[in-house]
């Protein structure tokens, strides 16, 4: 009989160990934050744990809201993604909405090939659509793994078109509010983030943007 506890013993060694650092710097760092959060950016991305957002951008606690599910899959219907959108926009009121996708995401090459791995099938018909929206582009490459990468790629572009044509963006625009959505990829064998595209800061960019990808 093996307990774990141990191996939660060691993380929270590591916490304590970590917010004594942060205090030792910064002695009202923690008393700043606790009064409130005013991040600039939302982070809507993977939950795969090679992409952390604030690792990646060099941000510290209270710079970016974030929300993360398996392959970055923005759907209309998504309470908790939606959620997450409009508290960032009228409560927080974010000025940037990046949505991250990834090279190497096991999500879409689990949607690229079709592999039946669950439940989680059903979320990644989502991707699904996406591969079939561009399926002739996708087989005009050389190999598999080039589609992969180019799904990736497709779909963070996919995702940030969605969350700018949800209402929560439409709205925020049409009452003026200063708000971009970005679609970034980044690379998991040299760090480095991409940019996918020109940002969207009003409806009329994503028209544009989804007659270049023939969507
Ligand atoms: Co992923």
């Amino acid at each position: 009989m093996g307990s774990y506890d141990h191996e939660l013993d060691a993380l929270l060694e590591r916490n304590r160990t970590w917010a004594a650092g942060m205090t030792r710097s910064d002695p009202t760092f923690f008393a700043r934050l606790a009064q409130q959060q005013t991040p600039r950016y939302l982070w809507i991305g993977c939950s795969d744990s090679r992409v952390p957002a604030n690792q990646i951008l060099g941000l510290m606690p209270g710079e970016i809201f974030v929300h993360r599910n398996v392959a970055n899959v923005v759907v209309h219907t998504d309470l908790n993604c939606l959620s997450v959108i409009q508290f960032a926009l009228e409560v927080l009121k974010v000025r940037h909405i990046i949505v991250c996708g990834h090279y190497g995401c096991s999500g879409v090459r689990a949607a690229l090939h079709d592999l039946k791995l669950g439940l989680i099938d059903n979320w990644l018909r989502h991707v699904q659509d996406v591969r079939n929206r561009s399926r002739e582009e996708l087989q005009a490459l050389p190999h598999d793994e080039a589609r992969l990468a180019r799904l990736c790629e497709l779909n963070a572009l996919a995702q940030g078109i969605n969350v700018a044509e949800s209402t929560l963006l439409q709205n925020a625009w049409a009452r003026g509010q200063e708000v971009s959505v970005h679609s970034l990829i980044y690379g998991l064998d040299d760090g480095v983030l991409r940019k996918l595209a020109p940002s969207f800061d009003k409806p009329e960019d994503v028209a544009e943007r989804k007659r270049e990808l023939g969507w």
